[in-house]
């Protein structure tokens, strides 16, 4: 186990390599860089270890993610951030449902713009899944999702439902995808071996 003092010369080194890879970006990265400094200090010495092992590509994808999401949560678990997205994924539905194109829309730009939660996504997931192999997939569980949401909010301002429900279902898609990529069946342990952890 490492000490306070390693701990904080990672974040330290991890910080050096984020800068470097920032260097000569756009604004937007290094705000993006700035907030994954944040990130990293919630996260543990291992995790700050496997976060700083990612791939150049798959930093910049999560300082991205970062700059992009105006809502940072300080103290909400990603958990918490699905309920409100569940939320909001079923007010979509009722809104396609009943014909109401300005509450999908809304709803739908609320989803893509979702709320971050303390730390980001890395400290959820399965620490063996923090790799970049397995965080690869994550650009495209970004665009169904997010640009589906963006497309059915464009779709359902112009009253054109049935492109709404059909980007519905391909957001939704995108849900499932990562799920099962990056979880298991909620709330199965370790006393439940039938079900899938
Ligand atoms: C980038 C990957 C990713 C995407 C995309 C995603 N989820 Fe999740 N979701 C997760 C992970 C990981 C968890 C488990 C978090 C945990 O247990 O700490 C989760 C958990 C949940 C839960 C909580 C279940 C429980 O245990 O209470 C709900 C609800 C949920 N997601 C809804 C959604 C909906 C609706 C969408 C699509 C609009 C969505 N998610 C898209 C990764 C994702």
């Amino acid at each position: 186990m490492q000490n306070k003092k390693q701990w904080l010369l990672g974040i330290g080194m991890s910080c050096l390599a984020l800068g470097s890879q920032a260097e000569g970006q756009p604004e937007d990265m290094k705000r993006g860089m700035e907030l994954m400094k944040q990130q990293m200090v919630v996260m543990s010495p291992e995790l700050v270890q496997k976060a700083n092992a990612l791939s150049p590509e798959i930093k910049k994808f999560l300082m991205h993610v970062a700059s992009r999401h105006e809502r940072r949560s300080d103290t909400l678990t990603l958990v918490q951030v699905m309920h409100e997205i569940l939320a909001e994924h079923q007010m979509i539905g009722a809104a396609i449902a009943t014909d109401n194109g300005a509450m999908a829309a809304d709803a739908a730009r609320r989803l893509a713009l979702h709320r971050l939660p303390k730390g980001g996504m890395l400290p959820y997931l399965p620490i063996e899944k923090v790799t970049t192999e397995s965080l690869s997939v994550l650009p495209s569980m970004e665009m169904a999702v997010e640009g589906n949401a963006q497309k059915l909010a464009e779709a359902a301002e112009k009253g054109d439902m049935v492109s709404a429900a059909h980007h519905y279902g391909e957001m939704t898609a995108g849900c499932v995808a990562c799920h099962m990529h990056f979880r298991g069946q909620p709330g199965a342990t370790a006393y439940t071996p039938r079900l899938k952890q």
